[in-house]
């Protein structure tokens, strides 16, 4: 039995079974020269320093190495420390010997310690570094609802045709929404708008047409307005009316303003909602603010006017072969006196749609409500 064996101290029992695997020098290069001076002191040493040179290479990160280094090490409870406690009751010779190779051991095991401890730091850093070459997560991203899609085009269109827009209050004076646009008190043309009063004379706008007052009060002529905005209607609730809804007015307001001017404008409109083929036709109706008013029809876009389809009658235009797009009409001379324009000297074009009805119409859409319910398997269509 070798010397440094007999003290029992550095038996291979002491460490873990797999600091025993591993050839060492594809491990841990360069450990050769180191190990054949151990063994001339005492093989039992060199065979020592193999398996901890072995155990520290396999120290899978940095907490790790740390127990495995005070195993080896450490003040009170490492092997090489109780090792140089128990020289002294060694004889001289040994002693010396021992002591030159225990002290070699811990410098260079210290020396292996840092060499893995920056290389388990190194593919930390590595691991955690930021990876410009994966591609991108991408944020999720809504985008404008159908109706305001259908607003915005509207705008760009109109702005084309030198519109500006104007808005006004959802809440709005009586005044503004019925009498200064020639709504005669108790008239019953006031019944055909289901209002919502929030005071005696304080309502929730029935349609957007209030704007064109408020504007003409502010500007003097010439004026190409829009006005888009939600309006109110306490209406029944069924597959095509609800009680809130959205529309875009405009009002064209100039010196010699004539019906033919109406048509074109009306007509560049349908032709870019519904495409260059489109017919269209316009017919009286009334309106107190309008005179003479009209509405704008579009040719059944399922049934080309036929008001019929292989399945028989049409389901869009319910037969009749138009659907009815807006209301227009030149503008009263009794609006123009509210606002203190001179009849006589300026007239005026006016036109009022729903964007309801025109994405109904044009996607096919059924049902009013999906609108507002905020079902994104509605609206992610769109
Ligand atoms: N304001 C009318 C409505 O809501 C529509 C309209 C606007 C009619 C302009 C004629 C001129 O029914």
């Amino acid at each position: 039995m070798d010397d440094a064996r007999r003290f029992g101290v550095l038996d291979r029992g002491e460490l873990p079974a797999e600091w025993d695997q591993g050839e060492l020098e594809a491990l841990v290069p360069g450990q050769a020269e180191r190990i054949a001076r151990l063994r001339e002191a005492d093989p039992a040493f060199a065979a020592f320093y193999e398996r901890a040179v072995r155990g520290l290479h396999l120290a899978r990160d940095p907490a790790d190495l740390k127990e495995r280094v005070v195993t080896l090490l450490g003040r009170e409870r490492g092997i090489v420390s109780r090792r140089l406690e128990a020289l002294p009751t060694l004889p001289v010779e040994e002693r010396k010997r021992h002591g030159r190779a225990l002290n070699l051991i811990k410098q260079w095991l210290a020396e292996v310690e840092a060499g893995r401890r920056a290389a388990l730091e190194h593919a930390a850093e590595v691991r955690e570094a930021l990876d410009v070459t994966l591609p991108g997560r991408r944020p999720w991203v809504g985008h404008a609802h159908v109706l305001a899609q259908i607003r915005d085009e509207l705008l760009d269109l109109f702005h084309g045709l030198g519109y500006s827009v104007y808005t006004s209050p959802e809440v709005e004076h009586d005044e503004y929404n019925f009498a200064k646009l020639n709504f005669p008190p108790d008239h019953p043309a006031r019944d055909a708008h289901d209002t919502y009063f929030v005071g005696p004379e304080v309502l929730l706008r029935t349609h957007t047409s209030p704007g064109w007052v408020r504007a003409m009060e502010e500007h003097r002529p010439p004026l190409r307005l829009v006005f888009p905005g939600r309006v109110y209607r306490a209406e029944q609730v069924d597959a095509s009316h609800m009680d809130q809804f959205h529309q875009i007015d405009g009002l064209c307001v100039d010196r010699d303003v004539s019906l033919a001017d109406l048509k074109g404008t009306l007509n560049t409109f349908a032709h870019s909602i519904y495409g260059p083929r489109v017919r269209t036709r316009i017919i009286p109706i009334y309106f107190p603010f309008v005179e003479p008013g009209a509405q704008l029809d579009v040719a059944g876009a399922i049934c080309d006017g036929t008001g019929r389809t292989a399945g028989g009658r049409c389901p869009v235009c319910k037969g009749s072969g138009w659907s009815e797009l807006l209301g227009a009409g030149m503008v009263h001379p009794n609006v123009f006196r509210a606002v203190g324009y001179d009849p006589v000297e300026v007239t005026g074009f006016a036109f009022g749609m729903g964007l309801e009805r025109i994405a109904m119409a044009r996607y096919g859409i059924p049902e009013i409500r999906l609108f507002l319910e905020n079902d994104l398997r509605f609206l992610s269509q769109f």
